[in-house]
């Protein structure tokens, strides 16, 4: 059966930075509390002319450029976001247009902090059609744009930055190897941003209330993460035939230092296969994965014949694995 391989990976993130000491004098939080409740030290934010497609092209093109491919060999490109440019058109069309990608269709898709696995088993399974070749997934969110810089429980947690990859048919072993995703409405109000679409419409009433940014229960969403993201990582392992031991990187979802430590070490990985950047980026939603993916291949962190394990949970509930064969 033909599977999918990953041929081609990038990241950007914005050039400002906003450390825990520059939040300190925005709401009543602490430099010690951000550390040691999250593992964040600083995050990336986006300057004012900078929104998701831009992060995206320059993700495109940096994946085009390392490939030694053209915008025009895409087939289809996906952007998994929730803080597209607008409503419409998708950030997908903006970056095809941005990077001349003629023979590209393309969506945007919302799967939140599981949205770069969401992204990377759709590209999949369109490669295994057979009709595509070339397919684009980039992960990018611009969370500064939908957070609360009053509300300390949100605002301290989420970053700006991009990262993504090339799909392409494998001819040997290499690709991915399984996926396990899941997704449970019931989880939808525990982290959401409940107004500005068309249940509650933008008004200048619904602004004032801040009905536009982002709200969470952390406490809940903490609970509900542990769970999720260690059951479905063990699940895939025991399914594969495979111990912690195999793998030889997991590239966890960077939303809480906590939950990535009891993900790891419920699948008996060891501390040091386990990517962690959050203390550089904190969460920034769709972007962690694919971030975290490139950091680690630039490092020689990734190797041919290597098992590396990605896993994340976030907002609707949504959450899986996927297992890779490098
Ligand atoms: O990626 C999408 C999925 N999202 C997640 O996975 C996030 C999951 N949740 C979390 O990561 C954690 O729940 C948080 C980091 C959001 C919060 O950590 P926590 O250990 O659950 O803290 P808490 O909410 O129980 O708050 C503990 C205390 C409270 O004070 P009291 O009631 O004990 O006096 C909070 O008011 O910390 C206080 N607090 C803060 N203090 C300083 C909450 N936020 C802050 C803050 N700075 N930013």
């Amino acid at each position: 059966m033909i599977k999918a391989k990953i041929t081609s990976t990038a990241h950007y993130v914005p050039k400002n930075v906003m450390t825990n000491f520059d939040l300190e004098k925005m709401v009543d939080t602490s430099d010690e509390w951000i550390k040691s409740r999250t593992g964040i030290q600083q995050r990336h934010i986006v300057s004012p002319e900078e929104a998701s497609s831009d992060l995206s092209t320059r993700v495109a093109k940096d994946l085009l450029l390392k490939r030694g491919i053209s915008a025009e060999d895409i087939d289809l490109i996906i952007i998994s976001t929730v803080t597209p440019d607008h409503f419409t058109p998708s950030t997908a069309a903006i970056v095809q247009k941005n990077i001349g990608a003629n023979n590209a269709w393309g969506f945007d898709l919302s799967g939140a902090c599981s949205g770069y696995i969401y992204g990377l088993e759709t590209a999949n399974n369109f490669i295994i059609s057979g009709k595509y070749k070339k397919v684009m997934v980039i992960g990018v969110d611009t969370m500064s744009s939908i957070l609360d810089f009053t509300d300390r429980d949100t605002c301290v947690l989420f970053g700006d930055g991009a990262g993504g990859a090339i799909l392409e048919p494998s001819d040997s072993e290499s690709g991915i190897v399984d996926s396990i995703l899941h997704m449970d409405g019931f989880g939808g109000n525990f982290l959401h941003v409940p107004g500005g679409g068309s249940r509650i419409p933008p008004t200048v009433d619904s602004v004032k209330k801040r009905l536009h940014y982002i709200k969470q229960d952390g406490k809940k969403v903490f609970k509900f993460a542990v769970k999720g993201m260690a059951d479905v990582s063990e699940r895939i392992l025991a399914k594969n035939n495979l111990t912690g031991d195999d793998i030889a990187l997991f590239i966890p979802h960077q939303a809480n230092k906590r939950i990535i430590d009891a993900t790891s070490d419920r699948c008996n990985i060891s501390k040091d296969k386990v990517l962690i950047n959050i203390n550089h980026y904190g969460n920034t939603t769709a972007g962690t994965i694919g971030i975290g993916m490139n950091e680690a291949f630039n490092e020689g962190r990734i190797k041919g014949g290597d098992y590396i394990l990605l896993s994340a949970f976030g907002a609707g509930f949504t959450w899986g694995s996927i297992l890779i064969k490098w």
